[in-house]
């Protein structure tokens, strides 16, 4: 991509979701693995096990997917893309860690909000993998394998992918003011992509595979919008007892588990009450900035390489029927 982009940011911070009943999305998403931050009257600041105060940001009115989080590398970032067209003037983030926040509006209408400053809490509990013992690779010698069944342990918001009208324009957008790289395009006819999984650009540091995913929004019935959310966890173990909890408690499951092609993670999805898409993932591929974008055709077949078939539902927010 030949435009220099305004900044490059770090990772995304957190979403921004809206629904009517802030109790009942609060029990979900502590079956997920999530804990309260801090309760208001109109809105929910909810943590995974790791460092950041808040991985999701619930506020109460009618179910609309709001905008998320981009993290600055540098407060002269923050100022930098502040001072440029259609973003809002700094102001300082009132929510747990503090911080400062520009936002703007993305092409779909979303709020794209550019954060620095907000303050690391300490973990809850361990974020460490479990040893295993394969091939040759011995890593617990002399301790046993005990796994705590409960929600599984969220590490940190990861990715979010979104429903777009055309996502080669989209990614342009993005990169221009963000930086983000493509690192997989896959294409219904040469330079025709109708799926880009897309990374920051941290220059020679790896960073996640995707960042954000722009999908046709063919796929989605020309319905533009939210396709997921995805929070890492942080081992396999935890992509399982985390299905069984949220099995337990009869939570609405929609597809899982699998081990995608592009990004490679190992994948669960689950839908909240009022139908988003919210992934629990680990063991992704990382890409520093020097991996060049692969061009794949839509022929690629399955978009995981075992694992149940997607559903048709995949990627598309469905509001689930009231009596
Ligand atoms: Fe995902």
């Amino acid at each position: 991509m030949g435009v220099q982009p305004i900044i490059k940011v770090r990772d995304v911070a957190y979403p921004r979701l809206q629904v009517p009943d802030l109790d009942i999305m609060e029990a979900w998403l502590q079956d997920f693995g999530m804990a309260r931050a801090e309760r208001r009257d109109d809105r929910l600041f909810v943590r995974g096990s790791g460092t950041a105060p808040y991985v999701h940001v619930i506020h109460q009115g009618a179910p609309a997917f709001l905008g998320f989080a981009l993290e600055a590398a540098s407060r002269s970032d923050l100022d930098r893309i502040a001072d440029s067209e259609g973003f809002s003037p700094i102001t300082i983030i009132d929510a747990p860690g503090g911080g400062c926040r520009t936002a703007t509006r993305d092409p779909l209408g979303l709020e794209v909000e550019v954060v620095f400053g907000i303050e690391a809490v300490a973990a809850r509990g361990s974020l460490d993998p479990r040893p295993l013992n394969m091939g040759e690779q011995f890593q617990r010698i002399g301790a046993t394998q005990r796994i705590k069944s409960g929600p599984s342990r969220i590490k940190r918001f990861g990715h979010l992918a979104l429903n777009v009208r055309d996502p080669a324009t989209t990614l342009a957008w993005y990169h221009a003011r963000f930086g983000l790289l493509a690192s997989d395009r896959v294409n219904v006819a040469p330079g025709m992509p109708v799926a880009i999984f897309t990374r920051c650009d941290r220059g020679t540091e790896p960073t996640d595979h995707h960042t954000m995913l722009f999908a046709s929004d063919m796929a989605s019935g020309g319905v533009s919008g939210l396709n997921h959310l995805s929070w890492e966890v942080c081992d396999i173990d935890d992509v399982h007892v985390g299905r069984e909890h949220l099995a337990a408690k009869g939570r609405t499951h929609e597809w899982g588990i699998g081990r995608h092609l592009l990004g490679s993670q190992v994948f669960d999805y689950w839908r909240d009450p009022w139908g988003h898409i919210h992934e629990h993932w680990t063991d992704g591929d990382q890409f520093d900035a020097s991996v060049a974008a692969g061009d794949h055709s839509i022929d690629i077949g399955a978009v995981s390489q075992w694992g149940p078939n997607m559903p048709a539902t995949f990627g598309r927010t469905i509001a689930p029927k009231t009596a």
